[in-house]
């Protein structure tokens, strides 16, 4: 099977470009490279042994969207394409309704132009919004507080909407949690553009010393040590489920909605000690007021992805942090 993977070399679309290819899967990669490396095309080949169609073009450009798909039989596409920054999308909701809802969008109606009906839709646990019922189910009343946790919901809707259009549409939401790690290998890992605002590759430009401190948005919350608790998945865990996604819509026709998580919880603080002890290294670190919009706890059930998707994550924080660490200090 051939599959389009939009996105494909940024974190999570080249993780699983390598999962895709290990498991025998011909992989087309469209990126416009906004937030990614050309190089990464290589270490993906270089990982696998194998070669790679590459196309860098923007999903929201129809003509080279036709290109591909005359080019190749697409089986099915896996959309990661889009602007991904919460901060950013609060400042700029324009360009975020326009980029991830347009690409999205248009990617269908060009998958439908060539009878391609499987998508695999990289969505967030953000649509959970600030519920309070932690751990979240995929049954959950959809919020988001952000323009970016929107552009999420509202690509799930047109999904939806397509799906109950014509059932022949194969849709899978896969609402991740937090991922973080890379590819043992050090080849390909999270390298955001400037100041990062997650916490593990603040944590890793604290520990190399591109940065000088970690601030701990908040220590006052009701969790067991005060710092915010966040479910991590290891990013090579999280590509192996959209292997895993890929193989449920080869066996039943449908509409599927799955978090990928761990349903384990870990503080900033856990974060900071493990990836210390792990690393032997030191993270400068001080207390700072809340950040705007965070929440305590926020922690997946994982529950239904094992169950339809014999999906469990595998790797623990200690592989999550010595993987983080390894890839930066390769690509310093
Ligand atoms: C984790 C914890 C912070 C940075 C976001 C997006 C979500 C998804 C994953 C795309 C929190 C604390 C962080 C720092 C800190 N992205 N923190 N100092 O906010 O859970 O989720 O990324 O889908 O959509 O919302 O991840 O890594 O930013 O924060 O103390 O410098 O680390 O308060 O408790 P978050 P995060």
């Amino acid at each position: 099977m051939k599959i389009l993977v939009t996105g494909g070399t940024g974190y999570i679309g080249s993780h699983t470009c390598v999962e895709l290819l290990n498991e025998g899967y011909e992989v087309v990669i469209i990126d416009n490279l906004y937030n990614s490396k050309i190089e990464t095309v290589d270490y993906i080949e270089k990982i696998t042994g194998k070669k790679v169609k590459f196309y860098k073009d923007d999903c929201c450009d129809k003509e080279a969207l036709r290109k591909i798909f005359k080019e190749n039989k697409i089986d099915a596409v896996i959309h990661f394409a889009g602007y991904k920054a919460v901060g950013e999308s609060v400042k700029l909701p324009l360009n975020y309704y326009h980029n991830n809802l347009g690409s999205a969008i248009i990617l269908c109606e060009v998958m439908k132009e060539f009878n391609c009906k499987n998508i695999i839709f990289s969505s967030s646990a953000t649509v959970y919004g600030n519920s309070k019922r932690v751990p979240f189910k995929e049954t959950y009343k959809l919020s988001t507080t952000n323009p970016y946790g929107t552009t999420k919901m509202f690509i799930e809707r047109i999904l939806t909407d397509l799906h109950i259009s014509d059932e022949d549409w194969n849709v899978v939401l896969l609402r991740y949690f937090n991922p973080i790690g890379a590819h043992p290998s050090g080849l390909i890992g999270e390298d955001p553009n400037g100041i990062p605002n997650n916490l593990m590759p603040y944590v890793v430009k604290v520990a190399t010393g591109e940065l000088e401190c970690l601030s701990i948005f908040g220590n006052d919350y009701p969790t067991k040590d005060g710092t915010g608790v966040r479910d991590y998945i290891h990013v090579v865990d999280l590509a192996v489920g959209h292997v895993k996604a890929l193989e449920k819509i080869q066996k039943d026709n449908g509409l599927f909605i799955y978090n990928l998580g761990t349903g384990e919880g870990y503080s900033v603080l856990d974060i900071v000690n493990t990836f210390e002890r792990v690393n032997k290294v030191k993270v400068n670190h001080k207390f700072a007021p809340r950040r705007k919009g965070d929440i305590a706890t926020c922690l997946a059930d994982p529950s239904k992805a094992e169950k339809e998707l014999n999906f469990k994550a595998t790797r623990t924080l200690e592989e999550m942090c010595r993987d983080a660490y390894n890839y930066a200090v390769k690509n310093r």
